[in-house]
């Protein structure tokens, strides 16, 4: 088999069959098939595309390049979830314990952030002692015991999409709907659980732009999550600012623990309650989303889902004091209010922009090995649709430094975008795909 004559076939709007699809997946990863004629085929999807059938073997193939987990000690259904995306993005810390206290495991594999985007781990960490570095013994044993258990991505999981999409980076082949869906669903499959639930964010900050691209890339992801056998849904959600009110690790905490508290309502609510609604009624452990949505309110109401935040944080070596008092995560020695120089109303809250400053401030990683600050960040007061007179607070920085505060200050003003007419309410959930 050559390389050249499957770039050709696909340039000319073939059909790759598995073993072709392999050859190529297993012989790039080894580096016996070199970028350049990779990027040739990854251009060649692009304007081509995948069927259904190529997009699977596609998918297959790259869980296969490496190493996968087999959740089977595990008792039970296991749930996972992903986002395409998001800035101020904390889901995982208010749905996971939220659908645990629902008694529907979690056992989730989870990542580090880089640049603007956040990462769970690094959330978590900012409770002291708090570790994902655990045995894969002790992993099940704590999703056996307490329902829920974290654990970091293990280096060898698909390294066909590492490669991949850092060719893809470079060469301008991202938005291929089938690139996409092989190299999410590579990750989620291999990492072994049986319902998987997606975050499909659509918008001008987002990888698909308008919701008709949305809705083809959720469609994309779901039909091959269920020719993989796995229970899978999408959400498609609006992305326009950032979700909730946080953008910084210990913030984002905080904002979480109010959340599962019962104390804040808003987006980041909606979209935990319509994820884990569709995650108890796929484990068939609700008849429909409304009863699931009911369930996962009251352990809310009833303190439940927090104590499982607090269960999981113990069970990986973590103080759990936080979750009961918020004022012992970390905190930035400087706090500044950021004030409103016009009136009007919010029409956009550019959520990349926003993430990046909390990067700047310390908060996010420019690379790989750069360590972060996990007390800075941004905590937003207005939202999109909101009133402002001018000095209405628009926001609060939390930085290291009087400067970096200052400087932070006049980057978050420059993305917010007012309009002098009421901004029309737009729906958060944009649609649900199953
Ligand atoms: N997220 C991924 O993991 N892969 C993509 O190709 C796009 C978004």
């Amino acid at each position: 088999m050559q390389m050249t004559d499957l770039i050709a076939k696909k340039r000319d709007g073939g059909r790759l069959s598995g073993q072709e699809i392999d050859f190529m997946v297993q012989g790039y990863t080894r580096g016996e098939i070199p970028d350049y004629q990779m990027s040739a085929m990854c251009m060649a999807i692009l304007f081509r595309g995948m069927d259904d059938q190529e997009t699977l073997d596609l998918t297959m193939s790259m869980v296969h390049s490496g190493q996968t987990i087999d959740l089977s000690p595990i008792q039970g259904l296991k749930a996972d979830k992903h986002s395409t995306g998001g800035v101020g993005d904390k889901t995982s810390l208010v749905l996971c314990p939220m659908v645990a206290a629902c008694g529907l495991k979690i056992a989730k594999m989870s990542g580090r952030g880089l640049g603007h985007t956040g990462g769970t781990i690094d959330k978590l960490e900012s409770f002291p002692g708090f570790s994902v570095d655990i045995s894969e013994e002790r992993f099940f044993q704590n999703v056996n015991d307490i329902g829920i258990a974290v654990i970091g991505q293990t280096a060898d999981l698909v390294p066909a999409d590492k490669k991949l999409y850092a060719l893809r980076d470079v060469t301008g082949t991202v938005p291929s709907i089938p690139l996409i869906v092989s190299s999410i669903m590579s990750k989620k499959l291999a990492s072994g659980s049986d319902i998987i639930v997606l975050d499909v964010k659509c918008g001008s900050g987002a990888f698909m732009k308008t919701p008709e691209a949305a809705r083809e890339l959720a469609r994309g992801l779901t039909r091959i999550g269920r020719l993989a056998q796995r229970r899978c849904a999408a959400v498609i959600t609006d992305m326009d600012q950032p979700l909730g009110f946080a953008v910084g690790n210990a913030l984002e905490v905080k904002e979480a623990i109010s959340v599962l508290k019962g104390e804040q309502r808003g987006d980041l609510l909606e979209l935990c309650l319509t994820l884990g609604g569709l995650m108890l009624t796929e484990a068939g452990m609700a008849a429909d989303m409304e009863a699931a949505q009911a369930r996962l309110l009251e352990a809310v109401k009833d303190g439940s889902a927090l104590e499982k935040l607090a269960q999981m944080v113990r069970a990986q070596g973590g103080d759990a004091a936080p979750v009961y008092e918020p004022a012992l995560l970390p905190q930035a020695p400087v706090v500044l209010e950021v004030r409103a120089d016009r009136a009007g109303y919010v029409e956009r809250i550019q959520a990349e922009q926003v993430g990046l400053v909390s990067m700047h401030l310390g908060g996010g990683r420019v690379n790989k090995e750069s360590s972060i600050d996990l007390s800075v960040g941004v905590v937003l007061d207005k939202k999109v649709g909101d009133r402002v007179a001018p000095g209405d607070r628009l926001a609060v920085l939390h930085a290291p430094s009087a400067e970096k505060a200052r400087e932070a200050a006049e980057q978050l003003k420059a993305c917010f975008r007012f309009s002098d007419s009421p901004v029309p309410a737009r729906p958060f959930i944009i649609d649900i795909v199953r």
